[in-house]
């Protein structure tokens, strides 16, 4: 997910909705509504669907398991075309995964991990290819960096991604400046997306203009690229067109929807998506969490101690100015940082929903849904830091060999 903050962009979604309090585009979300971003807007906006109850119980019937709780609760909300992936899995046809990541300097915080923690979820339980690109090349593009300090900043992302559990024998991790070199296809297939897609058209999507530097108007065939299989012919036995679903946050669709607008001109098939919300910083849902402030986010890094300062001191309450009042009125889970934390990281459905019940009618305080969002956060970010140890320099290699994983095509 973008985190890049550096250029304000006029783009065209901006100019359409002069009354809309949102903005969201692959470097910049905001809005000024405390409840966050209107994702229901923005599915009309972008021309995606909404993931509904059907679409949910067709995922459980064709899988044979219960859905994951981020699809339950809305927190991958929106689509497009995961009606054909099912079809597919159903006549037992190939599809793979694809997702990526911009490396960053600072440790990754909770938001970075959902879409991570989902598309493991969908390698789990499609068992299919997954394919993990890092845009070393857009942060070099966009940010103050060095190309070496990227180098070395990707392999630690990598690792925090590979200790969220990926099965080596299914997945692929690569950093475009390295792949870029040692796989003649991704760079083709980059060039044939680059040749049917013009200056207007991402200047359209994208909003850049006359002084941006050319590299950000063709880096988007370059994050385009993966959602073909002709990327990956170690992979797919040189198959071109192997269909390709994509999770992401959302802010992304618009690399996407490029994508898939020129897929047809290159007579390969256009990649589905499936797109979660953001998730809020400590301090509110009006932004997206930012990397550069260590206060707006629980890192990967923090210990127990910082876990619980840190929300103790800045979860936003959605809880009334005095005791009675609460106890009275009671508290507001849709803006209460705890409780939307909870949401995301709170696997069991009955206590949430009991937490939900107890503090919007004011039996329950903010310090009560701290105290259990504490423990929470304190087990899974320790447990991530525990398997963090064991990924050495060589297991992150390995991920990041080009080579055949264990499927057949
Ligand atoms: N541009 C994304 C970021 O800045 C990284 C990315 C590359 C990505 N390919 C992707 C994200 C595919 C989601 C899906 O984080």
């Amino acid at each position: 997910m973008g985190d890049i903050e550096t250029n304000q962009i006029e783009s065209l979604d901006l100019k359409d909705s002069n009354q809309d309090p949102d903005f969201v585009d692959p470097w910049n979300v905001h809005t000024s509504s405390a409840t966050g971003i209107d994702y229901a807007k923005l599915i009309v906006r972008f021309g995606s669907s909404s993931i509904d109850d059907a679409l949910i119980n067709r995922i459980e019937t064709v899988t044979g398991k219960p859905v994951h709780h981020f699809l339950k609760r809305g927190i991958f909300f929106s689509h497009r075309e995961m009606h054909r992936i099912l079809d597919l899995y159903e006549q037992k046809k190939p599809f793979y995964l694809y997702t990526g990541r911009g490396p960053s300097a600072d440790a990754m915080h909770l938001g970075h991990l959902v879409p991570f923690v989902f598309t493991k979820w969908l390698q789990d339980t499609f068992d299919v290819p997954l394919v993990i690109q890092m845009t070393d090349d857009e942060k070099y593009l966009w940010k103050d960096l060095t190309i070496d300090d990227l180098k070395r900043v990707a392999l630690e992302n990598v690792k925090d991604i590979i200790a969220l559990g990926f099965d080596m024998e299914k997945t692929f991790i690569f950093c475009d400046f390295t792949y870029i070199g040692q796989c003649p296809a991704f760079y083709r297939t980059i060039v044939q997306i680059q040749k049917h897609v013009t200056f207007n058209q991402v200047k359209g999507i994208f909003g850049f203009g006359e002084s941006d530097n050319i590299g950000k108007i063709a880096f988007p065939a370059v994050q385009a690229a993966p959602s073909f299989s002709s990327a990956f012919p170690h992979i797919f036995n040189g198959k071109p067109d192997l269909p390709c679903l994509i999770p992401c946050a959302i802010d992304q669709d618009p690399y996407f929807r490029m994508t898939r607008d020129v897929a047809p001109r290159l007579n390969l098939q256009k990649p589905a998506l499936i797109h979660s919300i953001f998730f809020p910083s400590l301090q509110g849902a009006t932004s997206k969490m930012s990397s550069s402030d260590p206060n707006s986010s629980i890192i990967l890094t923090d210990t127990p101690a910082q876990i619980k300062n840190k929300i103790n001191k800045y979860a936003f309450s959605g809880g009334r100015a005095t005791v009675e009042e609460h106890r009275e009125k009671g508290g507001n889970c849709d803006v209460d940082v705890s409780f939307q934390y909870l949401r995301f990281f709170l696997e069991d459905d009955e206590k949430l929903e009991k937490i939900r019940k107890d503090y919007s009618k004011g039996d329950l305080l903010t310090g009560h849904l701290k105290k259990e969002l504490i423990t929470l956060l304190q087990d899974i970010v320790g447990k991530i830091q525990e398997r963090r140890k064991t990924v050495t320099d060589d297991i992150a290699n390995q991920f990041m060999t080009p080579r055949k994983l264990k499927f057949d095509y």
